[in-house]
């Protein structure tokens, strides 16, 4: 059966939403595979149901705040297993990682308040296996402060959109021309990060391509380095590249410095 008949069979919110054509395009393929699948958010165990259904090789892990009955919600079945816990308990989240070890889908389905879903994320990535897809639903509370977003604020809120709008810098983190680039825990760890209507899907992937245009995070390096192999005349582009370039790369720096330090950004 398909994701969308499932999902329509079990009375999941994932058809309505029509997430299944996100999830059609990414889980297609692997249907048939013995996976790791967690699922944050049970609630009636409609989506539980249908992973079940259709990763019937795979073990599908469900956590939830709630109790579950699982009589009751009839998910009695081999391959299903509930946990009790909050997605942002660290206790709670480390002792499941332990015993799993990886995951090879993640699907976040939970509180979806946006310093939730970026404080599982952090918890999560490193447990998420080689090539491991990261399903965030529901991303449309970034866009409303009832549920802790900010609609008034959309490029620097601290919402969780923003923050995967920011993780796609990890992608191409060897381009950027700034020597004093701090790498982040994600640089070169994600393959691509696809945005849809209220959902954001991160493919986990290693990404080392080195760049053309910036050694080391700077672009004068790269060209000194190359001018030098074509041309022995080393002091015209030592003070080129090593001194003027250098300067203005320093001044953009703190200029930059200072602007972030006069905009209020919370
Ligand atoms: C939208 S429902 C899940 C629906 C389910 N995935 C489906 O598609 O059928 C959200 C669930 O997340 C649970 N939840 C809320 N906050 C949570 C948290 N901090 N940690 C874990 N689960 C949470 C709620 O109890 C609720 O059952």
């Amino acid at each position: 059966m398909t994701l969308k008949k499932l999902f329509i069979k079990y009375k999941s919110d994932k058809y309505r939403h029509q997430y299944y054509k996100v999830y059609d395009l990414f889980l297609a393929q692997k249907k048939n595979r013995k996976l790791n699948i967690l699922e944050i958010g049970v609630a009636d165990g409609s989506s539980i149901k249908a992973w079940s259904d259709y990763f019937k090789y795979s073990k599908i892990i469900g956590v939830d705040i709630k109790k579950i009955d699982l009589t009751k919600k009839k998910l009695n079945k081999k391959n299903i297993s509930i946990y009790q816990g909050s997605q942002t308990n660290e206790i709670f989240i480390t002792k499941l990682i332990k015993k799993y070890k990886k995951f090879d889908i993640i699907i976040d389905d939970g509180s979806h308040y946006p310093r939730d879903v970026i404080k599982s994320f952090k918890m999560l990535f490193h447990a998420l296996s080689k090539n491991g897809l990261y399903f965030v639903e529901d991303t449309q509370t970034s866009y409303n402060h009832y549920f802790g977003g900010n609609p008034f604020d959309l490029k620097y809120s601290n919402t969780h959109l923003n923050f995967f709008k920011a993780l796609t810098d990890s992608m191409n983190y060897r381009e950027i021309a700034n020597p004093f680039y701090l790498q982040s825990g994600y640089d070169g760890l994600i393959r691509n990060i696809s945005f849809f209507n209220n959902m954001v899907v991160i493919k986990k992937g290693i990404t080392n391509i080195k760049s053309n245009l910036v050694f080391d995070n700077s672009y004068e390096n790269k060209r000194y380095e190359t001018k030098i192999k074509r041309d022995p005349n080393k002091f015209k582009y030592f003070l080129k590249y090593k001194i003027i370039f250098k300067t203005y790369t320093l001044f953009f720096a703190l200029f930059n410095f200072f602007k972030s330090l006069l905009l209020f950004r919370y």
